[in-house]
């Protein structure tokens, strides 16, 4: 039976190889939304960004503007990294399609709402805004969540601040609500998500696919990279929540108590990863991921796309 997922997004490159991996796996998971929300870039632009990703995969899942800032703190966005329009390297044109009408949390409200007796799957890949709009609005979507499955977070190191990481640094007051409303949370932290890192052939087989999605993630992972992010490649953060829903025999981790910093420590992702506090545990932290096959995986099924 097919998983029926909602993305929620910030495009950004990672972001984009996530949604185009999940364009790619419509035998496994039913794509029934994808939402966008402020983050790398702000909330217009990840929206094109959306659409444009949606075009290259010559797909038709409906897509939903989102806040274009979070909670409490003013928006940081991230374009040190991810170029001026969050997507350099790709190369793509501008969106050939527009955005779905109606705003990203009400879309998701709806989703949640008529969501399959097995409920439907989150899979936010920036900041929580969304999410968090949508469990104080309408708190009687939370029964209808099979699962949150989400990148965010650290255990050691952040690395939009040596706290936090950045999803979780640019809307804390989100992750919060999120991490405390009592519904199962897989968490792709960059413990893991660091480690998620193609190799050079990988890379060069992707470029040489053949299609205009190789094209565009082979452009996306040989860009150059600013330093002091903690990696010498490209990680691909948010492809290893896609990954997640199709391998998860890939990945290994453990129940902890996470809890989320809003104060100084904004972003802070504490993780009891030793059970320390005998607090309940409130997510399934990722820790350790086998690389090669992930990427080896990934590349069958971008060969699928257009
Ligand atoms: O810290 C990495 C995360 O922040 C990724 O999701 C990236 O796309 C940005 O949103
Ligand atoms: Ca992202």
């Amino acid at each position: 039976m097919r998983e029926a997922i909602a993305i929620d997004t910030d495009p950004g490159q990672d972001d984009a190889v996530a949604l185009l991996l999940a364009f790619a796996s419509a035998d496994l998971l039913d794509l029934r939304a994808i939402t966008t929300v402020a983050g790398n870039v702000g909330v217009a632009q990840t929206t094109a960004n959306a659409l444009r990703i949606r075009d290259l995969a010559g797909a038709d899942t409906p897509i939903h503007r989102g806040a274009d800032a979070p909670l409490v703190f003013p928006l940081e966005t991230a374009e040190f990294v991810c170029g001026p329009d969050g997507l350099a390297g790709a190369g793509l044109p501008p969106p050939a399609s527009a955005a779905a009408p109606g705003h990203a949390v009400q879309a998701l409200i709806a989703l949640c709402r008529a969501a399959p007796e097995e409920g439907i799957t989150l899979c936010p890949l920036g900041p929580l805004t969304n999410i968090a709009l949508a469990f104080r609005l309408a708190p009687d979507i939370l029964p209808r969540i099979r699962r949150i499955v989400l990148m965010g977070g650290a255990v050691a190191l952040g690395n939009i601040t040596p706290a936090a990481e950045f999803n979780f640094h640019v809307d804390p007051h989100a992750a919060a609500i999120v991490f405390g409303a009592g519904r199962p949370i897989a968490m792709f932290g960059l413990g893991v998500t660091l480690q998620a890192i193609a190799s050079h052939a990988q890379v060069a087989r992707i470029g040489a696919l053949g299609n205009a999605a190789g094209r565009a993630i082979h452009g996306m992972l040989t860009r150059p990279r600013p330093g002091g992010l903690g990696s010498v490649g490209h990680p691909m953060h948010d492809a290893c929540v896609i990954a997640f829903l199709l391998w998860p025999e890939l990945f290994a981790g453990r129940d902890c108590f996470v809890e989320i910093a809003t104060g100084a420590l904004r972003g802070r992702s504490t993780i009891d990863w030793n059970g320390r506090t005998g607090r309940a545990a409130n997510a399934h932290v990722v820790g350790s991921v086998q690389a090669h096959d992930l990427f080896e995986r990934m590349i069958e099924r971008l060969a699928t796309l257009p």
